[in-house]
């Protein structure tokens, strides 16, 4: 079987689950905000996973917030920033290729404080333009309240030129989240040398329990209490502790720190299989492949079949994709995403996601090509647009 959905979600670390196996025999269950010695243990070992963590995206540990998961941290961010923002910095920079947590809340600013959006352009490859991102800091200058621009695109794997983005946002003295999801936990990332202003981390994208999650801010006193509880989290974010989800994010987060030198040899197999499927099929198109991207991810498309036809193959060989997003998986149209980077309907409807982890290889990547080859060899008798 191979699980190709990990930018879905990641199934659980095989550490993570021997580390929970044994974690349910433990008397150690508690209330962490008690003041006896069991809550305290509890509570300790929450700033231990804090302070590991921290080490792995490099920030300080008063930089980061533990929640449930990036739409709650986007959320938070956007509420944070865009709730109080004074009333003469009235626009957001985003992009078009955004997951959809991000548009949906800033329509909810826009509606609910007048906000103004602006969109970076793109390339064809997904990659937002730099000059296009000056060309909108020089046209709006003072006014801008936040930008908002992904690390890594979920569907393409694209990664972004955020670390330009951040300096350039220093410059014009703006404010920079970076949803950074898709790259923490599948690349290199640092949340002090990125310069970005506030980030995110899901628990289920690096193999830890899901409903778990953190908030980076680089001013935390920026942040401000957006679920009303006691004084956990230091106020910003009430309700008990998921210590136990976090205890998982600190074991997946070491795990990949450990590891993550295979990343080289998954970008290498994954090149060489993308190479194969194109030379065997020289219709096959793997969307954003002129550009840097996450080590484990193909969108790959042969014109004409349909990417849902070509999934429900793949099943049948034990091998498990998506189509594109996961949220739009049951959707067979070229996504908001892939027509933003002006890909034509044949190439979007076809596309299937194959988004594999540091613990894949060759050995992967053979079986999927012969499963691939057999099915596009199949269904192209049948094309079905
Ligand atoms: C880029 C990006 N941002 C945000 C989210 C939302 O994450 P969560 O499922 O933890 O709420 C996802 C999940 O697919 C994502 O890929």
């Amino acid at each position: 079987m191979i699980y190709a959905d990990y930018n879905g979600s990641a199934p659980l670390l095989p550490v993570v689950r021997e580390y929970l196996k044994k974690r349910i025999d433990t008397e150690i269950y508690a209330n962490p905000n008690a003041i006896h010695s069991i809550g305290q243990k509890v509570f300790q070992g929450i700033e231990k996973c804090r302070e590991v963590i921290a080490e792995v995206v490099e920030c300080y540990p008063d930089q980061l917030y533990f929640n449930s998961g990036s739409s709650e941290g986007v959320s938070h961010i956007l509420f944070s920033v865009l709730e109080y923002a004074p009333k003469n910095k009235n626009i957001v920079i985003t992009s078009p290729i955004e997951h959809a947590v991000i548009p949906k809340a800033l329509k909810f600013y826009q509606e609910r404080r007048g906000f103004k959006l602006e969109m970076v352009d793109i390339d064809d490859n997904g990659v937002v333009l730099m000059n296009s991102l000056e060309k909108l800091f020089q046209k709006h200058g003072e006014t801008i309240a936040l930008v908002t621009i992904m690390a890594v695109n979920n569907e393409t794997g694209v990664i972004q030129p955020y670390e330009q983005i951040a300096k350039l946002c220093q410059q014009y003295r703006v404010e920079f989240f970076c949803d950074t999801t898709q790259l923490i936990g599948k690349g290199d990332f640092s949340f002090r040398s990125s310069g970005v202003d506030y980030a995110v981390c899901s628990g289920h994208k690096v193999g830890a329990l899901t409903g778990t999650g953190f908030v980076m801010a680089k001013e935390p006193t920026k942040l401000k209490s957006h679920v009303f509880g006691s004084t956990q989290e230091k106020g910003l974010r009430g309700g008990t502790q998921h210590y136990i989800g976090v205890e998982t994010l600190a074991i997946a987060l070491s795990d990949f720190q450990t590891h993550k030198s295979k990343l080289k040899n998954l970008s290498e197999a994954r090149l060489k299989f993308e190479a194969k499927m194109k030379k065997t099929f020289p219709e096959v198109v793997v969307v954003g492949d002129k550009v840097p991207r996450l080590a484990g991810t193909s969108l790959m498309s042969y014109p004409g079949i349909h990417g849902q036809a070509v999934q429900i193959e793949l099943e049948s060989h034990d091998i498990f994709v998506t189509t594109s997003a996961a949220c739009s998986d049951n959707q067979p149209e070229t996504s908001a995403v892939l027509k933003a980077m002006a890909i034509n309907d044949d190439v979007g409807r076809g596309v299937i996601r194959i988004s594999l982890s540091y613990s894949h290889g060759d050995k992967d990547y053979l079986q999927l090509e012969d499963a691939l080859t057999s099915i596009y060899t199949k269904l192209k008798k049948i094309k079905s647009f």
